[in-house]
């Protein structure tokens, strides 16, 4: 033993004072646990075992990946190993989808292929059209678009055969190439627009603003800075472990349903303004603050809990979102474009006084992802109910690319926790005429 106790052993010793028994668990890899071995922990040798209560996993690990390594302490997120801020200055949204699906960046004639096959799958089934005529002008474009999702699984019924590589591939494809169009088409119900369909010389980017902003049969060349400033902010969105959205993917995905369902579930997870739902709650958060002169009134109902700062917090991030600072860097060179948008000040404003005043300090309260993100969308000219739409697009492709390292992973099964029942004991049923 040595001198500071320590057996040198990778195990956990753990002593049971209810009994005096000793345990002794295997630490893994990533300083884990297997929850598992904490059944063998009883009193009564007919008892169920020890579990760990962890509500809303803060501190479980639901599956190992190699896919997105983030530390939140030091702001560090990459793709299959690549730094962020390389991904975004260096590579496209399809390329780093190829390499979040493929676990590698691919060759050139790899990435023409991949290009090409997403490319000639934007179009969607005339019925879609149909579904989205039945939505209210005023429907929210990710109700929408969730609708359109799931609506997608029953156009690829071969989609269930989730365990072949092939068709889980092809599913992959029409996911990523008609997000995109499905996006489009419920912006142009929004504004009563008719519908533009996919140009297939267009790159993903300039081809989704096509769709979007084309009028009539007048050309429509998208700024070649905001075509790449959306890529930009797509290869930021793409993946990022396991968040609520993502776990949400993984737990729809462990029943072997379809992909369109499991995604369809995800973008529902993804619309809450916790969630991406937060880059709409902070452009009406900065509308409502309305001027510089408000912010110190705002500042003291979120000290209040009146307020929730959208845009700043994050259950891992606790330093700054390294996402965060890339968008707004982005934000200088649409603003040179677009004219700055005057919501950028009030913005800058609440980012000095969290970085500065001890009670968003104490609460590493930093920027995230969502707190530029949905400025800029709106200097390109998004209604703030395509923000989470914008956030849903790029995300397919890390949802789809854990979707399918779950399917791949022998050690998952479905997903089914356990509960600490709390609830009433056994008790008789009482006739109406006896009820209180
Ligand atoms: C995304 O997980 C991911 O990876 C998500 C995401 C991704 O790419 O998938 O990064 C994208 O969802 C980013 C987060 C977007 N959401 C928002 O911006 C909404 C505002 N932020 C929060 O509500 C909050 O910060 C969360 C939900 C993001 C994180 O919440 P936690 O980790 O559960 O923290 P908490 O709610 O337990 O808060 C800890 C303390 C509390 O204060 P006390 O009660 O301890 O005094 O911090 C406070 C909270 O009240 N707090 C906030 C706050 N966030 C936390 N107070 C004011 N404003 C905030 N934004």
């Amino acid at each position: 033993m040595a001198e500071n106790g320590s057996s040198g052993k990778n195990t956990l010793s753990i002593r049971d004072n209810r009994t005096g028994r000793d345990y002794e668990v295997d630490i893994l890899e990533g300083d884990v646990i297997r929850a598992m071995d904490l059944r063998q922990i009883k009193v009564g040798d007919d008892d169920f075992g020890m579990m760990a209560y962890d509500p809303a996993y803060k501190n479980t690990a639901s599956t190992r990946s190699t896919v997105t390594y983030i530390d939140g302490a030091k702001g560090i997120l990459r793709y299959r190993g690549y730094p962020i801020d390389q991904l975004a200055e260096r590579s496209t949204h399809l390329e780093v989808a190829y390499l979040l699906l493929k676990g590698e960046l691919p060759s050139q004639s790899e990435l023409d292929d991949f290009v090409h096959e997403v490319t000639y799958h934007t179009y969607v089934h005339e019925n879609i059209i149909d579904l989205m005529e039945g939505f209210r002008y005023d429907a929210h474009a990710m109700g929408m678009c969730i609708s359109g999702v799931a609506a997608l699984s029953t156009f690829y019924p071969e989609a269930k055969d989730v365990h072949n590589p092939q068709a889980r591939w092809e599913q992959i494809i029409r996911l990523i190439a008609k997000m995109p169009t499905l996006a489009a088409y419920a912006y142009r119900h929004h504004r009563g627009l008719p519908y533009v369909y996919p140009e297939n010389e267009l790159s993903y980017s300039a081809n989704f603003l096509n769709m979007l902003f084309r009028i009539g049969t007048r050309d429509y060349t998208p700024s070649p800075v905001l075509e790449r400033a959306l890529d930009v902010l797509f290869i930021l969105h793409a993946d990022h472990e396991q968040n609520c959205s993502t776990t949400t993917m993984r737990v729809i995905g462990s029943a072997d349903a379809d992909p369109y369902s499991a995604l369809a579930g995800a973008m529902g997870a993804l619309y809450g303004p916790l969630h991406g739902g937060a880059n709409e709650a902070v452009l009406r958060m900065l509308k409502r603050i309305g001027s510089v002169d408000n912010i110190p009134d705002f500042m003291e109902g979120v000290k209040n809990r009146e307020e929730r700062l959208m845009g700043f917090g994050h259950r891992v991030y606790k330093a700054y979102d390294p996402r965060a600072q890339i968008i707004k860097r982005t934000a200088d060179e649409v603003f040179e474009v677009t004219g700055r948008n005057p919501l950028l000040d009030i913005a800058l404003e609440l980012e000095k006084i969290a970085l500065n005043e001890d009670f968003f300090v104490e609460r590493n309260l930093y920027p995230n992802v969502d707190f530029y993100s949905g400025i800029i969308y709106q200097a390109m000219g998004f209604p703030v109910e395509m923000f989470p739409v914008l956030f849903a697009i790029p995300r397919t492709v890390g949802w789809l690319a854990q979707w399918q390292e779950l399917l791949e992973d022998d050690e998952q099964k479905i997903a089914r926790p356990r509960q600490v029942y709390v609830g009433p004991d056994e008790r008789d049923f009482v006739p109406m005429e006896n009820r209180g």
